[in-house]
């Protein structure tokens, strides 16, 4: 499609580097910023990271509201909660230190804090009118890429729905990347986030929105995620496989920007919606299932993909058949639940699943082959059993 105008915008700035986070101070100051509003999740809140970020802000003199509510799959009202405390002590920015969650809350509470309302309000696409107070990226996981991109995900409990607010206005405004913030992360949340970051990769490499820029981008987010994915699981002290999955989240994080996500996002939100599985184990659970059905589509991509994760075969064609394989294998090694079944979801909820499923519409119009709603709930039965 060489008549396709692309535009691209993101993270303004980036800091990479073991031991970064000690810059936060100055580089807030840089940033013209006294006083934020810091974001952490309430079991960070406790611990020493806390302590180590409350000494480096003082180092430079800024000032801080400790907002500490946030839970994994957060509600939208955490995010109204955080923009009160913003706007009651007048914060310059906001700065959020923690999983994809955490970093999602603190990007929301930035644009509410300016453009007053709920969260609520601006779940879709550019709904936000006005831009919001900066705010800086600290992640210490390596999976949402948060960082990188301009979506913040709620769940509405009671409505049992996932919806993001997608906006411009949520690109952060820097994101230090210090992979020493990640060393602590047990096996199974590193499994399921870097399961998350390197779905990000896969299907914004095959989007039908990939383009020049992007496709590089993810591209080697794919190579690093493969490489290093097992060794940051069983190796979680092996700071070079850790840095590396933060290089890799982080690029999968812009490619997803850039592209967008395809049908395994648009499965995995009801689970996540109706059953509270975490983001990355649901992506996980149905990524060898929807490669299947998109291989014929794409086979030359998924080629390329299965021969970098280890596929032996020379073929194009039977290369690509092998990528659901490959990377079931991958889920397998790393402890992932390897069915439906096994996460508990009740095999009668497999057609609402799909129904909710079809209506989250970017995703699906992404997606490199074109589905509907009986393609989806037959995917579902083969996840089911796996
Ligand atoms: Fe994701």
């Amino acid at each position: 499609m060489a008549s396709r105008r692309i535009y691209v915008e993101g993270v303004k700035k980036t800091l990479f580097g073991i031991g970064s986070v000690e810059e936060l101070g100055e580089r807030l100051r840089r940033l013209g910023m006294e006083k934020v509003l810091l974001v952490m999740d309430s079991e960070l809140g406790k611990g020493p990271l806390r302590e180590r970020i409350s000494k480096i802000l003082e180092g430079s003199s800024i000032r801080y509201g400790l907002y500490l509510e946030v839970s994994p799959e957060p509600s939208p009202w955490v995010a109204d909660k955080g923009a009160e405390m913003g706007r009651d002590l007048q914060v310059q920015g906001v700065v959020g230190v923690g999983g994809g969650s955490t970093l999602d809350v603190a990007k929301a509470i930035a644009v509410l804090v300016t453009n007053g309302g709920k969260a609520e309000d601006y779940i879709g696409l550019d709904l936000v009118p006005n831009p919001g107070i900066p705010s800086v990226m600290v992640p210490t996981t390596a999976g949402t890429g948060s960082e990188a991109t301009f979506t913040a995900v709620f769940t509405m409990r009671e409505q049992k729905k996932k919806g993001g607010i997608n906006s411009p206005y949520l690109y952060p405004e820097l994101a230090i990347l210090d992979p020493e913030l990640t060393l602590e992360l047990p096996p199974y949340i590193t499994a399921f986030t870097g399961m998350d970051a390197l779905v990000h990769a896969i299907e914004s490499y095959t989007s039908k929105a990939a383009h020049f820029l992007s496709r590089p981008i993810s591209w080697e987010a794919i190579q690093i995620i493969g490489q290093n994915l097992r060794g940051a699981v069983y190796n979680g002290k092996d700071i070079h496989a850790r840095s590396s999955m933060l290089k890799g989240s982080y690029l999968a994080g812009l490619g997803l920007a850039m592209a967008g996500v395809g049908l395994v996002h648009a499965m995995a939100y009801p689970l996540g919606a109706l059953y509270d599985i975490p983001h990355g184990v649901a992506n996980g659970v149905i990524l060898p299932y929807v490669l299947e059905y998109n291989y014929p589509a794409k086979v030359a991509e998924y080629a390329e993909i299965s021969w970098s994760l280890g596929t032996e075969a020379e073929g194009e064609r039977e290369a690509a058949s092998l990528l659901p394989e490959r990377c079931f294998e991958l889920l397998q090694d790393v402890g992932m639940p390897p069915s439906l079944k096994e996460l508990g979801i009740p095999r009668e909820d497999l057609p609402k699943m799909a129904e909710i499923a079809m209506g989250v519409t970017r995703p699906i119009q992404n997606n490199p082959r074109p589905v509907d709603t009986e393609a989806i709930l037959r995917i579902y039965e083969n996840a089911f059993e796996g």
